[in-house]
């Protein structure tokens, strides 16, 4: 094993550049997130996530002309094939919401005619991806507890339509926008865990399909996507603030990591977190359910004192997403839906400027030796 290669070497890739991008970045001086230059705050603040979907994947903010036709697309393009809806009856109701986006996206491709797209036909088929996912998830989780999906309010945003699929009901403009902020704040995240996946898939020249078949089943793990569904189960835990205070404690003596908290590239704090906790508390005071957010604070205090670590984009999203009346499990399959706009602009940028990713591993393993017959074993 030359030095070299061992002096390159990083576990978990850590701090390791692994392409170039235009999508997005992590200033590291003031750890501020931009979409294509733009802050990823701003953006959940003014825009519509359909904007930030045509920013991510066309490179530019939309002109009123573009917007009116993704905006069409999005709507147009939501009703799923007849044959995934009998794959959707097949999954079993107690299966991961996760494995149903999963299966949903690869068979999906199945239906398609086995053929290598163009950029274009990628990016159509990106939005026809974006429409159908949230009913798919919807429809199945419907049919999982007996009932239908609510027919769409085709006039609401695409977050509110997706809150209106869960609940049932059309939501206020404060629901809304708080959804539409947070599809805007998971949207995008640079070369994280998925995004590689997806981009190391399409770089053998796969297609969209497995890129965000890859994508979902790398952002289904805890330390990644489902964050935010284990943070949610762990405030629950706790009756009082005080409670959250000893039980923090008392896992952090324990070594125990605290879902929601820390960061492979924040080190001084998430921005994505500030907003979201200023809807969390926005959310809780409409709701009347002040004390939630006192023990998520709680938590935040305990775990900011005793290890210096801040909450990351999954711990307020989660007590907003509960707020909003968003069953659990259906936390991390949210992040999916905003993050096919993401990991869709990485696939796109990969193809238009191709190589096979394929890195080299250190060989820790048995020097070279003969073969041993069985009956010498
Ligand atoms: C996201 C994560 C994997 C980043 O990990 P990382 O960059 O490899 O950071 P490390 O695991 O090296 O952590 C450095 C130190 O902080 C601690 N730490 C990191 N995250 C922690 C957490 N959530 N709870 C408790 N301690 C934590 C580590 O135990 C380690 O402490 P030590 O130096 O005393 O051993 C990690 O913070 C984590 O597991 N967080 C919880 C899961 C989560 O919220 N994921 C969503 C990410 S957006």
């Amino acid at each position: 094993m030359s030095t070299t290669m061992t002096e390159q070497f990083s576990k978990g890739l850590e701090d390791v550049v692994a392409g170039t991008t235009s999508i997005c970045t992590i200033n590291p001086d003031t750890e501020t997130l931009l979409y294509r230059g733009y802050s990823a705050t701003d953006l959940s603040q003014n825009a519509t996530y359909e904007e930030v979907a045509h920013l991510l994947i066309e490179g530019r903010l939309p002109k009123k002309r573009e917007l009116k036709r993704i905006t069409k697309l999005l709507v147009q393009e939501r009703k799923i094939p007849k044959p995934l809806i009998k794959v959707l009856k097949l999954i079993p109701l107690k299966s991961s919401p996760m494995d149903v986006l999963r299966t949903s996206v690869s068979f999906m491709g199945a239906l398609e005619e086995a053929r290598q797209y163009s950029i274009e036909d990628t990016k159509q088929i990106v939005y026809s991806i974006m429409a159908k996912l949230p009913v798919a998830l919807m429809s199945w989780y419907h049919l999982s507890k007996g009932g239908d999906l609510p027919k769409v309010n085709k006039n609401l945003t695409y977050a509110g339509r997706f809150l209106q699929m869960v609940t049932g009901k059309d939501p206020s403009p404060l629901e809304e926008k708080i959804m539409n902020a947070s599809l805007i704040l998971y949207a995008e995240h640079e070369l994280n865990a998925s995004t590689f996946a997806a981009r190391v898939t399409v770089s053998t020249l796969s297609d969209i399909y497995s890129a965000l078949t890859s994508g979902i089943g790398t952002l289904k793990g805890p330390l990644h996507g489902g964050a935010n569904e284990a943070a949610m189960e762990l405030i629950l835990k706790f009756k009082s603030p005080q409670d959250a205070i000893t039980g923090i404690t008392s896992m952090i003596e324990k070594k125990e990591k605290i879902m929601g908290f820390g960061h492979r590239v924040y080190k001084k704090g998430d921005g994505r977190s500030v907003i979201m906790k200023k809807y969390a508390k926005e959310l809780a005071e409409m709701k009347g359910n002040q004390k939630l957010f006192e023990i998520a604070e709680a938590v935040e205090k305990t775990v900011k004192e005793k290890k210096g670590i801040f909450p990351n984009a999954d711990f307020y999203s989660a007590v907003a997403y509960y707020l909003l009346g968003i069953p659990i499990p259906l936390y991390t399959p949210i992040f999916v839906l905003s993050r096919t706009a993401g990991w869709s602009a990485h696939v796109l940028e990969q193809l238009s400027d191709n190589r096979l990713i394929r890195p080299r591993a250190i060989y820790v393993g048995q020097p070279a030796r003969d073969f041993s017959p069985i009956e010498r074993r």
